[in-house]
């Protein structure tokens, strides 16, 4: 790294960081992208299990949770889903749709990760690794960057460092104290996207279910998400319940459809009509996993041999209710430890919509999960970090 002023340096080299370094070194500017992890773009790597849910076709700002829920529309409209898939394709890279619009790759996530540093080492910009950040200092004509490998001169500084997820992979809240550094406000932070804990006799009641798995409807206050949900040995995890973790608030109860597509009662009531000599336990195991079918009964005082004739119209509310309308108090969440996002940031008060560049120091810039845009599970996510990595790239 030389001591000249280099026109932009970048910290992160993540997914935003690095769409930030090819789009500026394709303009001609000179750019230099540092990190302090021993490889780029860890995140990409482990991502969508290895083989990255790397855009949502059909993503929107309501897909994206923050304070303002406008901002997030000018970078996503200037760099589109479609815009990424481009390069993609380009890049003869394979990729399958899991659900609509979701798109994962064939082979690996490594195959993102090489287009994006083949892309950077194309347009000249340069990539140094293993570099901590000791400070920054904004100066008369830009900013001075002291360095684990010396001191950088920059005219334009791009904050993308990412959110506080995943600590052990060398998560850092460094954007967040540069931002607090110039005037910056942050909005509350906490873990997104991750699975929930259960204590006490909570958890000793779904003791034996981990694994256990089903298509469910998990709500929280008026937000709901019709997912894959699983019972895990701490808690429940599975994509709804990671979904609806990003709303949920300590103390809030959230609600459990375990078949949302039936109306449990209604159903119940048929059975003992129409068959009358059934046992509950087979109506239930026709419905439900075994597992969770008998421990349904279990924790309801119910005999899986009682025939339908003859249980209650309450038991039958009773259980119907357990399978349609199950509530219940998570404990919390397992943190930042195994979160796929944090929610919450840098303020996008004090950011342009447009370029994201601060609006209290010009010149300073935030791009990807380090502001507070977070997206719903489903490739989301990188398409912030790419389309708000592709509008500062425009503007350094
Ligand atoms: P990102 O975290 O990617 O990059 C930040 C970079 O800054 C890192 O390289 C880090 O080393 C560096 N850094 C941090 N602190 C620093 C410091 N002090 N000094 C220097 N460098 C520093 N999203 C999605 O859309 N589809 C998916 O399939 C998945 N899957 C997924 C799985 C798992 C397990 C996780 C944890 C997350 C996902 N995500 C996801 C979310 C997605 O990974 C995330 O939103 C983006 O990586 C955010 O991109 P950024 O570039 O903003 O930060």
């Amino acid at each position: 790294m030389t001591s000249q002023t280099h026109d932009v340096v970048i910290i992160g080299a993540g997914a935003a960081g690095l769409m930030c370094a090819i789009e500026a070194a394709r303009r001609g500017k000179s750019v230099i992208l540092l990190d302090h992890a021993k490889k780029p773009a860890e995140k990409i790597r482990i991502s969508g299990g290895g083989k990255c849910n790397f855009t949502h076709l059909k993503a929107t700002p309501k897909n994206f949770l923050s304070h303002n829920e406008h901002f997030c529309i000018s970078a996503l409209k200037r760099f589109t889903p479609w815009d990424f898939l481009d390069r993609v394709v380009a890049r003869g890279i394979t990729y399958f749709e899991k659900t609509e619009g979701q798109l994962f790759c064939e082979t690996s996530a490594g195959d993102i990760i090489d287009m994006l540093l083949d892309d950077l080492e194309e347009a000249g910009g340069e990539l140094y690794l293993g570099v901590s950040i000791e400070g920054v200092t904004k100066t008369p004509d830009g900013f001075e960057i002291d360095t684990s490998n010396g001191v950088l001169l920059a005219d334009k500084l791009v904050m993308a460092t990412g959110g506080l997820s995943i600590p052990k992979m060398g998560a850092t809240g460094l954007a967040y104290d540069i931002a607090r550094q110039f005037g910056h406000s942050i909005t509350e932070t906490r873990a997104g996207l991750v699975p929930f804990t259960l204590g006490g006799d909570k958890l000793a009641a779904i003791e034996g279910l981990s694994g256990v798995s089903l298509n469910a409807r998990v709500t929280c206050g008026k937000t709901s998400f019709d997912d894959g949900f699983l019972f895990t040995h701490r808690g429940l995890s599975g994509p709804s319940i990671l979904q609806i973790s990003s709303y949920w608030k300590p103390g809030q109860t959230l609600e459990i459809n375990l078949r949302p597509d039936i109306d449990m009662l209604a159903h119940l009531q048929a059975k003992r009509k129409d068959r009358s000599k059934q046992t509950i336990g087979t109506v239930m195991a026709e419905v439900l996993p075994r597992r969770l079918s008998e421990r349904l009964l279990e924790w309801h005082k119910v005999q899986p041999e009682n025939r339908m004739a003859e249980l209650s119209n309450a038991t039958l509310q009773t259980l119907a209710d357990a399978v349609n309308r199950w509530s219940f108090m998570p404990d919390g969440t397992e943190g930042y430890r195994t979160a796929e996002v944090t929610l919450g940031g840098i303020d996008t008060e004090g950011l342009s919509s447009q370029t994201l560049e601060s609006l209290k120091c010009p010149g300073l810039y935030f791009i990807g999960e380090c502001v507070d845009v977070t997206g719903w599970l489903g490739g989301y996510n990188f398409q912030w970090a790419w389309s708000s990595g592709w509008a500062a790239g425009q503007a350094v």
